[in-house]
């Protein structure tokens, strides 16, 4: 995959660049690496195989040109601080956000949000029509772009055009709530393969495809990168798969086992005084995540006494995220408020139980925070795949630390040695989290063992190689 000279052989579309400008209160510009698993998983893939990414640079109302950043061909496309508001804000993140993770939140369908993403769709699209080569491979990428699909297809029939979905597919009850739901259908079946991250998703879209575009979808069940689902267009066969997302497994593990790590890893326990068990928990500040669940179970386990504050610390890091959107505003209040409490009635002078970071952190400190970590606390309500928990596992080379995991994070159906809780069940979590701060150590390394081996021999290349694969796309360079 090249850089031709007539246009790009591969090309990502996302919503965001895996860089994202920053305007600092002096007035003067940065670029930091953008939020999210998305860009964790891919970035490490397209930077090791030379592409274009057509992508928003992050900041309204700017025009960048497209530049080249470290091999990769970046191409901004411009959203106007208005699109930001109603494409953006409002029918990606307050309309399909919630939608597709179950309704844990009400979804907001407003016209002027979904003329705004047609448009927004309409531009992306162009955007990839100029960028890419004649007959290049262009994977569009989440549920902000689901109509590119079908309007760069109408533009460039030459190219091979993948989709892949990062969140979950709703069940088909939910999804039919949406008064564009024919409209998102059609967009996606402009793609030679829709992925996503696990087969239920598929099996959902297969149906909806016949009952809102009256197409015969194969019968037979959708595997795991294999026996994808095949639905006639016209004269164009869609294929329709499951291609559960990962990491760059091995790049953390080294960074893992670097020295400097950790001493840094030592240094954190210590800052935190040396407490006998650290739990960890990290995420974007979102209400999928479930980080109240979590702050709940360590209160009551120490207010039933199951607990000794004295023993325990936790960390939450929490990355800032989508913070106009009023659901968000809500949320960190309330998490905030609960991080107040637990402290201000179980902490002492120098020593919270909660250390609440509404920050992101670097990848070595993030490395370094998992290494230090006794209990990797991943509890969201409804998530796609979550990334954080691979990365935990990944981290783990000395088989040290334990995993609690949602039942619903798409992740469980792989990491089955984690201890799988139900977020809903309040006390089954308490139990989780008293089982695994009080794991014994050969237990212990029996479950981490075995993670690691489903972690590392899935890592995000293989992930990348099986959809591109499916789409009929050499991956070699
Ligand atoms: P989502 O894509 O919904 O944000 P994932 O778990 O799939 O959830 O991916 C989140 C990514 O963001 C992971 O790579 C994780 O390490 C990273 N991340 C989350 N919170 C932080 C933080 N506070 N600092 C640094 N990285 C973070
Ligand atoms: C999730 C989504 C991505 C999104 C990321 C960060 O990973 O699947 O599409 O980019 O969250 O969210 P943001 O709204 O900041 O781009």
């Amino acid at each position: 995959m090249d850089i031709g000279e007539n246009g790009a052989e591969f090309v990502v579309v996302a919503n965001r660049l895996p860089v994202d400008l920053e305007r600092l209160p002096d007035g003067t510009e940065r670029w930091k690496h953008s939020p999210g698993g998305l860009v964790s998983a891919l970035e490490p893939f397209l930077r090791s195989h030379s592409g274009a990414w057509v992508g928003w640079p992050g900041v309204a109302d700017t025009e960048v040109p497209p530049f080249e950043d470290d091999g990769l061909l970046l191409h901004p496309v411009e959203l106007s601080a208005k699109e930001v508001e109603d494409y953006y804000e409002g029918f990606s993140n307050g309309t399909l956000w919630p939608l597709y993770h179950d309704v844990v939140a009400q979804p907001a369908f407003h016209r002027h949000w979904w003329n705004a993403y047609v448009k927004v769709n309409q531009r992306f699209a162009d955007a990839t029509a100029k960028v890419a080569a004649q007959g290049a491979t262009v994977w569009v990428q989440d549920y902000q772009l689901q109509l590119v699909p079908a309007m760069l297809r109408e533009q460039r029939p030459d190219l091979k055009i993948g989709f892949f979905l990062h969140i979950p597919f709703p069940p088909v009850e939910l999804f039919m709530q949406l008064p564009w739901r024919t409209e998102i259908i059609r967009g996606l079946l402009g793609a030679d393969l829709v992925g996503f991250h696990r087969p239920g998703g598929a099996q959902n879209f297969l149906w909806l495809a016949r009952r809102l575009v009256g197409l015969e979808p194969s019968r037979g069940t959708v595997g795991v990168r294999t026996r994808p689902g095949v639905v006639q267009v016209g004269d164009r066969t869609v294929r329709v798969g499951a291609f559960p997302i990962s990491i760059d497994s091995a790049g953390l593990d080294a960074v893992a086992r670097r020295k400097e790590t950790q001493a840094r890893a030592k240094q954190i326990r210590a800052d935190l005084g040396n407490p006998k068990r650290i739990l960890l928990g990290v995420d974007r500040l979102d209400y999928t995540k479930g980080i109240d669940v979590r702050i709940r179970a360590l209160y009551e386990l120490i207010a039933d006494g199951r607990l000794d504050p004295e023993d325990v610390a936790m960390v939450q890091l929490a990355t800032p995220s989508r913070e106009r959107v009023d659901h968000y505003v809500t949320m960190r209040k309330d998490i905030e408020q609960s991080v107040g409490r637990i402290n201000g009635e179980f902490g002492r002078v120098g020593r919270p139980v909660v250390h609440y970071l509404h920050q992101s952190v670097n990848r070595e400190e993030l490395v370094a925070f998992m290494s230090a970590a006794d209990v990797m606390v991943v509890t969201p309500v409804r998530d796609g795949m979550n990334l954080v928990c691979k990365e935990y596992v990944a981290c783990r080379y000395d088989l040290g630390g334990a995993l609690v995991l949602s039942e619903f994070a798409g992740a469980a159906a792989e990491l089955t040695s984690a201890f799988l809780v139900n977020p809903h069940d309040l006390d089954g979590v308490k139990n989780a989290l008293q089982a695994a701060l009080d794991i014994d150590p050969a237990e212990g390394r029996r479950r981490m063992r075995a993670l690691r081996r489903q972690v590392l021999t899935h890592d995000v290349d293989r992930w990348a190689r099986s959809f591109l694969e499916a789409l009929g796309t050499q991956t070699s360079v």
